[in-house]
């Protein structure tokens, strides 16, 4: 299948279009330079020369806590979404649309479902709700993935962060936030499978499996690197950010991704310093 990939040269965008290419389909890789997703324009006569059968669209404003004051984050999130969803709907292709678990606000204490309540409590949830909102609106041929707490080897991420501060003596990390942490390769191949799958369109949550604190995650990455390092649990409270974060974000995946602790290690044993 002609697939095209926005956000292409993203964390997500690199290891996804390498998982697509691998499972036979013709890869569009579309960065920045191709076209800026808010620019209808340039996208549409873009989209319309290369013909996909079916668009990525993994383009995203993701710096959660410049969101908070930015108004290039509703622009991008869900004015650029708007955009690739019309151009979509217009000539017939089926559109896979990436969000996030920052569209709920994190007052459940059981994992959440597609079709359950989202509410987000800060601004890039709601721009990227409001992406949600566009798809919805103007496709019925439509995939919503919604995934958390990403890493990969091809950005900025919280494994390396932690990693690279495993000098320090001690490391303070958040134990009251709880979500699911991602490896981009297993969302991407759990794109992949719903693209193969023939899945009926509608939301679906591809995150890993199971559930950890930030904290709960920085423990397993310094036991699966043989680093010795004192983690030590702390409040949000104690780590203030700009953004506010849900506190229980974790998504029922019905099993689309492997175990969180599984996929890591793969991750680390792939990692090169
Ligand atoms: N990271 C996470 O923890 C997380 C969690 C849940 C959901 N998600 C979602 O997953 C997707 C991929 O995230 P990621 O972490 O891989 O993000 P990323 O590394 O920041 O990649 C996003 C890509 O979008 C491009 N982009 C931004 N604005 C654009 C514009 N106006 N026109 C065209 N391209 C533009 C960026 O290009 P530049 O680098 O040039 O700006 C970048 O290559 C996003 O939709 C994000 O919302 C991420």
């Amino acid at each position: 299948m002609n697939v095209l990939v926005t956000g292409a040269k993203g964390m997500l965008g690199q290891d996804l279009c390498s998982v697509l290419d691998d499972c036979g389909h013709d890869v569009i890789e579309c960065g920045r330079r191709e076209f800026d997703v808010t620019d209808f324009a340039a996208a549409s006569k873009f989209i319309e020369n290369e013909k996909p059968e079916l668009i990525v669209h993994c383009a995203a404003y993701t710096n959660v806590d410049m969101a908070e004051e930015d108004p290039i984050n509703e622009k991008v999130n869900s004015i650029g979404t708007e955009n690739i969803a019309k151009i979509c709907a217009k000539n017939d292709i089926i559109l896979v649309y990436i969000s996030t678990d920052y569209v709920f606000d994190g007052t459940k204490n059981t994992p959440y479902l597609p079709d359950d309540k989202t509410n987000p409590i800060n601004a890039y949830g709601l721009s990227k709700l409001h992406g949600e909102q566009a798809v919805q609106k103007y496709c019925k041929n439509f995939y919503i993935a919604r995934t958390s707490w990403l890493y990969g080897h091809h950005g900025k991420n919280f494994v390396e962060t932690m990693i690279s501060l495993a000098q320090k003596p001690e490391l303070k990390v958040v134990d009251d936030q709880i979500g699911c942490p991602t490896w981009t390769v297993e969302l991407a191949n759990g794109i992949a499978d719903l693209i193969e799958e023939d899945a009926p369109y509608g939301v679906y949550h591809i995150c890993g499996s199971g559930k950890t604190s930030w904290f709960g995650f920085a423990k397993e990455i310094f036991k699966q690197c043989g680093l010795k390092v004192n983690v030590v649990p702390c409040t949000t409270d104690e780590f203030p950010r700009p953004a506010k974060r849900p506190a229980y974000s974790v998504m029922d995946n019905q099993n689309r991704c492997r175990d969180w602790k599984t996929a890591l290690k793969d991750y680390i044993e792939l990692r090169v310093d």
